[in-house]
């Protein structure tokens, strides 16, 4: 397989497929608008079609697949997908990034359907707070979502919390009990100030160094974890991992005041086809278009591997290097085109 790079020498490898961009949640930092625009229904891709596209990124270097959304499971079938995905050879993983409230009813029909790993994202345990977070009820149903993932089968379980000044910040402590308790590996998540973000600011941030302090003043001294060690992934991966001194490892996701940019290997693609390079990116590429006129395979490889090779972005390193900031995106321009969102890109 040719090695495809962009201009930092970055592989093309971690695809993110958001397959609807509706959600059942509205999480103030991702959708905390009343009304969004949703991608027009034709313009949504089918299985079939993102089976085709996945089939001609695997050819290119991509190895790993992630469904996102919105909310991924709200997508009808979307087991149907994954049965597809999952006959790929060349995904070596093949993962979900899901809210968590429809796995109850969905985790053993994941399973079966040959899916290798979930991510829930957990932002708090108070059920108050999280209707306050989320503006709908639903805590139980995501912790016995939580909990019935372990019961069926998967492993490499993650639990993903955005953390907010003024919201979750007090809750380090008990997150990191409850993964250890579900066998789950908690990540911390700096709030970002990507588009859909329109209440963010950097005091709302509580930055990866503060996050460690308040782990270390009440577990003891934290250890930073070598690539490679305990399980850990390759370095691209967005996560620096520590050790707790009884052995829990727990991650941080830095986005805000850390960027991984330098090792980002990561596009996503969204449900109606508009392929995008960064989370930060105000531009994509079309692929619905060729596909649906019939391009053939190696005119697809071709437009994939030229838009990779001309990847300048480092949008994260950017933004940190700009100075003050404000929300990225003003929710006039995120009115015009919700591919702007984070709920349309898939995070
Ligand atoms: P694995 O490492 O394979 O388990 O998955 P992941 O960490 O890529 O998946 P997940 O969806 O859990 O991503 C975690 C979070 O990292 C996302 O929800 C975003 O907040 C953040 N993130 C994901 N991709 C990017 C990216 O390209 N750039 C930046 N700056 N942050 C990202
Ligand atoms: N900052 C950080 N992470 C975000 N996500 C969505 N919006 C943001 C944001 N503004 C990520 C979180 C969440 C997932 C669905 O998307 O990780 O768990
Ligand atoms: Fe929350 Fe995810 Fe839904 Fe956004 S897509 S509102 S982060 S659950």
């Amino acid at each position: 397989m040719a090695f495809v790079g962009d201009v930092h020498g970055r592989p093309l490898r971690n695809l993110r497929l958001s397959v609807t961009d509706r959600c059942n949640l509205r999480c103030a930092y991702c959708m905390p608008e009343e009304d969004y625009a949703w991608l027009p229904r034709v313009d949504i891709l089918d299985f079939e079609e993102i089976s085709v596209l996945v089939d001609r990124f695997c050819e290119l270097g991509v190895d790993k697949v992630r469904l996102t959304g919105g909310e991924p499971l709200l997508r009808k079938d979307v087991e149907r997908l994954i049965e597809m995905l999952a006959a790929k050879p060349a995904l070596r993983d093949l993962a979900i990034t899901t809210n968590g409230l429809l796995l109850p009813e969905r985790v053993e029909a994941l399973r079966a359907a040959g899916l290798h790993r979930v991510t829930v994202s957990l932002d708090t345990l108070h059920p108050d707070r999280f209707r306050a977070l989320t503006r709908r009820d639903g805590l139980e149903q995501v912790l016995a979502g939580i909990e019935s993932v372990a019961a069926a089968g998967f492993t490499g379980t993650k639990l993903d919390t955005v953390v907010m000044r003024g919201v979750n910040e007090d809750e380090l402590v008990p997150l990191v009990e409850c993964g250890r308790d579900v066998g789950a590996e908690v990540r911390f998540i700096e709030y970002m100030d990507v588009g859909g973000a329109t209440n963010w600011s950097m005091d709302k941030v509580v930055p990866c160094d503060e996050i460690l302090a308040r782990l270390a003043a009440h577990y003891g001294p934290v250890e930073p974890l070598e690539t490679g060690e305990a399980g850990a992934e390759e370095a691209s991966a967005p996560a620096d991992r520590f050790r707790l001194p009884d052995g829990t490892v727990f991650g941080i996701i830095a986005s805000t005041t850390r960027p991984f940019c330098a090792s980002c290997d990561r596009s996503r693609l969204t449900a109606d086809g508009m392929w995008y390079l960064c989370l930060y990116a105000a531009e994509g590429t079309d692929l619905r278009g060729p596909l649906r006129a019939g391009a053939s395979p190696e005119e697809l490889r071709a437009l994939v591997t030229g838009t990779w090779n001309a990847r300048d972005d480092r949008g994260a390193e950017r933004r940190l290097a700009e100075g003050p900031r404000t929300p990225l995106v003003p929710i006039t321009d995120l009115r015009k085109d919700p591919h702007l969102e984070m709920h349309t890109r898939g995070g």
